[in-house]
């Protein structure tokens, strides 16, 4: 619980005193308590949450000026370097890293959900072919829900945690048969016997041609610790849609289906695949420079470049440049994209239109290059993003749940027309 502090803002409206109750966190600026604003006939604005905490949490801090980002405490650098993802699944969905034998368990309780109803794999169908991976995704998680909502009781802890091992189970197989839809393959079934990140890259790359495809190892570590780096980041778009959305007490799967929703925007997790098309569309270390006036004239974004909370580096490029240089020179590849973003990471740091506006790489930045390597085409980019933050959505879900809480029910400030009678 947070804690008052005995410190109050006062609000002055039309000659009366509203005294305001603050309170603080473990980590991060105090709140302000606006609820008793509502008394004055007054609302709060605040369009796009610039100022507003929309919740109190416990599982991940940001501290954007510093460039600090924790989960459950723990800096995500080191869970990326030194625990798996799900171990770090763990730790978002409990609030401890599992000892070994817990680690067990909760692999295990994995491994027995990656296979979905069978009747889930009709879903695809409906899709035209050339659909963008996304919005299969969105239509096939939403689908999960008829197969798990009668009998489903929101209020029940044990339903609640199967559906959270469940999603994080069968969401690489979903995302792994959204991409043979789309290439026409047929859907590779899990295999228990690999670890998360090798079953999710031999159900998207195995065939029944190929029945010893053997996952390369520096990709499978590759493919991990871009999942952790995507696990979870507190309040942002699609995490809050999924708390709005599970504030209704709706069906769980179907929230994150709004949570897919939410992350595909390209301000958001659809920023990864901008990034390459962007890089493309430069095309070459020459182009940078009228690029990057292009961009300072606002006729152009340079994605994957910031961020609404970091005012400073995101920890979490640092982590996926090294891994993207590791992974490259691992596997000898010289991508000049590689070189190219390089370049443009350069000139925006010693710029001061992006000094000036704080401006650094986000996530998504060198994101791209790493899953290229990998062999992931650019359209299902952001679907790997939402695999990954799919137990961070679950996990607020359930904090949400596990709590006291209000349906979402944000207010506004009309600007449209008075009443006015139908003149016929
Ligand atoms: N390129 C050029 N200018 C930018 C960029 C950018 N990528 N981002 C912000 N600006 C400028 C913006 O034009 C504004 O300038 P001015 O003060 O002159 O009007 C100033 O910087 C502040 O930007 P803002 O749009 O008010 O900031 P915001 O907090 O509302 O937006 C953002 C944050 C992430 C939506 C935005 O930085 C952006 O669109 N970035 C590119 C898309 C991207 O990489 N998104 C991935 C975010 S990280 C992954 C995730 O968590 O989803």
């Amino acid at each position: 619980m947070s804690a008052a502090t005995g410190k109050k803002a006062v609000l002055e409206l039309d000659g009366k005193k509203i005294e305001l109750p603050i309170y603080s966190g473990t980590l991060g600026p105090d709140v302000i308590d606006v609820k008793d604003v509502l008394a004055s006939g007054h609302f709060t604005f605040d369009p796009g949450f610039m100022a507003t905490a929309s919740c109190e949490s416990k599982i991940t801090f940001i501290d954007g000026d510093k460039g600090v980002l924790l989960h459950r405490g723990y800096p995500i650098a080191q869970l990326a370097t030194q625990a798996s993802y799900l171990e770090t699944c763990y730790l978002l969905l409990s609030g401890e890293l599992p000892t070994a034998e817990q680690k067990t368990d909760f692999e295990n309780k994995v491994r027995n959900h990656t296979m979905v109803h069978d009747q889930v794999s009709r879903f695809f169908n409906g899709f035209r072919r050339d659909a963008h991976p996304m919005a299969v995704m969105c239509g096939v998680v939403g689908a999960l829900s008829a197969f798990y909502h009668n009998g489903f009781d929101v209020e029940n802890v044990d339903h609640r945690e199967i559906t959270a091992v469940r999603l994080v189970a069968k969401i690489p197989t979903l995302a792994a048969w959204t991409y043979k839809y789309t290439i026409g393959q047929p859907f590779v079934y899990p295999r228990n016997d690999l670890s998360y990140a090798e079953n999710f890259l031999y159900m998207m790359f195995a065939t029944p041609a190929d029945r010893d495809y053997k996952v390369n190892p520096i990709l499978a570590k590759a493919m991990d610790r871009i999942f952790t780096l995507h696990a979870d980041h507190e309040q942002n778009a699609s995490t809050s849609t999924v708390r709005l959305a599970g504030s209704t007490g709706a069906n769980p799967y179907a929230c994150i289906a709004a949570g897919i929703a939410a992350l595909w925007g390209p301000a958001h997790g659809g920023a990864n695949e901008a990034v390459l098309k962007m890089l493309d569309e430069i095309g070459s270390v020459e182009n940078v420079a009228p690029f990057m006036e292009k961009v300072k004239t606002k006729e152009v974004k340079l994605m994957g470049f910031g961020h609404r909370v970091y005012k400073n580096f995101d920890p979490r490029a640092k982590v996926m440049k090294e891994t993207c240089d590791e992974v490259l020179s691992a596997l000898g590849i010289n991508d000049p994209q590689l070189a190219l973003a390089m370049e443009l990471e350069r000139i925006a740091l010693s710029d001061p239109y992006f000094i000036e506006r704080k401006l650094y790489p986000n996530v998504d930045f060198y994101s791209g290059i790493i899953l290229k390597a990998i062999g992931i085409p650019t359209e299902m980019f952001t679907v790997i993003f939402a695999l990954a933050r799919t137990v961070g959505w679950i996990s607020h879900w359930l904090e949400m749940h596990s709590g006291a809480y209000k349906i979402g029910r944000p207010r506004q400030l009309y600007t449209g027309e008075t009443q006015r009678d139908i003149k016929r």
